[in-house]
């Protein structure tokens, strides 16, 4: 019954060959949450062994390949400056069936594609993992002084998964450009003017959620004065009072009241 039974299971690993089917090949997950990438195994012969590697394609269009593990030792022990990951967070567990690499806490940077693979065969499969990150803001520019006519670029970066969009605006008013909105990290300014001063925000919002960031431009001005009411009324000994609104950058001073008809400075 034993001979039956080992010759059946023989002539199925000689049919199969040596395989490794992901168990899911496109899988994603939210910041934060554990996930296992699995790995179903078939016909690896003694000699042979299992390895996941993790693919990484930089900006620059460059790929590199890193070990992750492979059989039941993790290759990488915390000292491999050439795996990005944090080692903690990866482990793996492996079964007469399943080689599964499991990914802890998973962060922005665990996304991309990993491979299961048997050494010496051309068995490989990938999954390409995904976790979605609600944006981040990164170096964005600061509040700055302006000086007019110049023209200012205001950067906003932001990463996050899905790929996050951003939005320039500027809250209560328009953009210089007479748009409410302009879609992309950079917003120019072009010839500043006094009137393009003051706050401008930056959105980046995906699926997972949005933030906001503001830069704030000052700059200098000539004084700008308005009087409240031009014509007040007043009877004969009554108290009148006169206002005067006034703004400028650096601040300025109210200097004078001076009476017209007279020429005559009151104050
Ligand atoms: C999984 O996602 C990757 C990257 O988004 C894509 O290239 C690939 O075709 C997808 N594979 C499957 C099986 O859906
Ligand atoms: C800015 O440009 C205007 C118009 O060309 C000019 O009148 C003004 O003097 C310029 N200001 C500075 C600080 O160059
Ligand atoms: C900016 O100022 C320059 C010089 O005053 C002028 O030639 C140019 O047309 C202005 N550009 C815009 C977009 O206002």
């Amino acid at each position: 019954m034993h001979t039956v039974l080992l010759a059946i299971s023989l002539l199925v690993v000689s049919v199969i060959g040596q395989r490794v089917e992901p168990f899911d090949k496109n899988i994603t997950i939210s910041n934060g949450n554990d996930v296992d990438l699995e790995c179903v195994i078939s016909g690896v012969a003694d000699n042979q062994f299992l390895s996941w590697t993790r693919i990484t394609e930089t900006d620059g269009g460059s790929v590199t390949t890193d070990v992750i593990a492979f059989d039941e030792q993790l290759a990488y022990d915390g000292s491999d400056p050439d795996v990005p990951n944090s080692p903690a967070r990866y482990s793996l567990i492996k079964t007469s069936t399943r080689y599964t690499l499991e990914i802890d806490d998973a962060k922005m940077e665990d996304e991309g594609k990993f491979e299961c693979s048997i050494s010496k065969t051309d068995q490989k499969q990938a999954v390409w993992l995904t976790v979605k990150t609600v944006p981040e803001i990164d170096p964005i520019t600061g509040n700055f002084f302006a000086h007019e006519n110049k023209t200012y670029e205001l950067k906003c970066i932001a990463s996050g998964s899905p790929k996050p969009s951003i939005v320039w605006s500027r809250p209560g008013d328009m953009l210089p450009s007479g748009e409410y909105l302009s879609h992309g990290s950079i917003l120019e300014l072009v010839n500043m003017s006094s009137s393009h001063r003051g706050v401008y925000q930056c959105a980046a919002s995906n699926t997972e959620g949005s933030v906001k960031r503001t830069v704030e431009i000052t700059m200098d001005h000539k004084p700008e004065v308005t009087v409240v009411k031009e014509v007040v009324l007043a009877w004969p000994g009554e108290t009148a009072s006169l206002t005067c609104l006034f703004e400028a950058n650096p601040s300025a001073s109210l200097t004078q009241w001076i009476k017209v008809d007279s020429g005559r400075t009151i104050k």
